[in-house]
């Protein structure tokens, strides 16, 4: 992509960001509808769907040409990564925002013909913008984040991880993932993929590892970890599909094989 053309949605895609993320501050001050997907604990709420079309509608008035992979409905059907390609989780952390009001994110990245060119996740409580453009680093608001340490082990590390180890353990061997547990340094569980994401950039968590997400979670995430030299790919270490669900794995590539080879077995 060329780059003052990146420039310009980055700059749009900013705009509209920080617009969206004060639509939500101010509706969830009122009573809003709450409704399940998937399943009982599969929520999503009218802000979501409220959201995502704001930025559906933005990015068609003004990139006709450019398509949408999204959560709540307002995005194309895509069958392959040829053009621009905003992936978009309008309410990443959904049960955060239900029951917390706090630690949910916007999630934008923006592909052209499947090479990522542009991440912005934002903390909206918090009024943190992660950013990144491809080839420029990543930010955390105006601080630029440096790259990741090379010399970190998993013995002293910290790692995110989710419930799906535990719910769908018939999977993987879950002894070994528990092996994984007692020997880093820590765990932690956030509830949002994308913050997980840009926590693992921002060199505060080293590894997120879990067994599903949707494009939409980490495709801006996937960006932002790969601008401070990180690396992104799926647990049996292909890289990561944007059509469909992936297993993840995000971390400081010093601790990537380790955590391959010692502690994922499928069953
Ligand atoms: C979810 C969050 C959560 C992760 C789930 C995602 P949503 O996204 O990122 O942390 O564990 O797999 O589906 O539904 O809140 O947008
Ligand atoms: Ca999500
Ligand atoms: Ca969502």
């Amino acid at each position: 992509m060329e780059t003052t053309i990146r420039q310009n949605i980055f700059e749009n895609a900013k705009k509209w960001v920080y617009e969206a993320g004060k639509r939500i501050r101010e509706q969830m001050q009122h009573e809003f509808q709450i409704n399940t997907k998937s399943n009982v604990n599969d929520l999503v709420t009218e802000i979501d769907r409220s959201t995502e079309q704001f930025f559906a509608n933005q990015i068609r008035t003004t990139y006709p040409s450019h398509y949408i992979i999204s959560e709540e409905g307002f995005g194309d059907k895509i069958n392959d990564m040829n053009g621009t390609i905003w992936i978009i989780d309008p309410i990443d952390g959904t049960m955060n925002f239900v029951h917390q009001k706090r630690n949910f994110a916007i999630s934008i990245g923006i592909y052209h013909n499947g090479v990522g060119e542009i991440a912005l996740i934002y903390n909206v409580i918090d009024d943190v913008l992660y950013t990144a453009i491809k080839g420029e680093g990543a930010y955390r608001n105006r601080d630029r984040l440096p790259q990741l340490k090379q010399d970190v082990q998993l013995e002293t590390s910290i790692l995110a991880m989710n419930s799906l180890f535990a719910c769908e353990n018939r999977r993987v061997n879950e002894k070994k993932i528990q092996q994984l547990i007692i020997d880093c340094r820590g765990t932690r569980s956030y509830g949002s993929a994308a913050l997980e994401f840009a926590y693992v950039a921002e060199g505060i968590i080293d590894a997120y590892v879990t067994l599903r997400l949707s494009p939409w979670d980490f495709g801006a995430g996937l960006i932002l970890v790969r601008e401070v030299g990180g690396e992104t790919i799926q647990l049996d270490g292909k890289p990561v599909n944007f059509l469909q669900n992936n297993t993840i794995l995000t971390c400081n590539p010093a601790i990537r094989q380790r955590i391959l080879t010692d502690y994922i077995e499928w069953k």
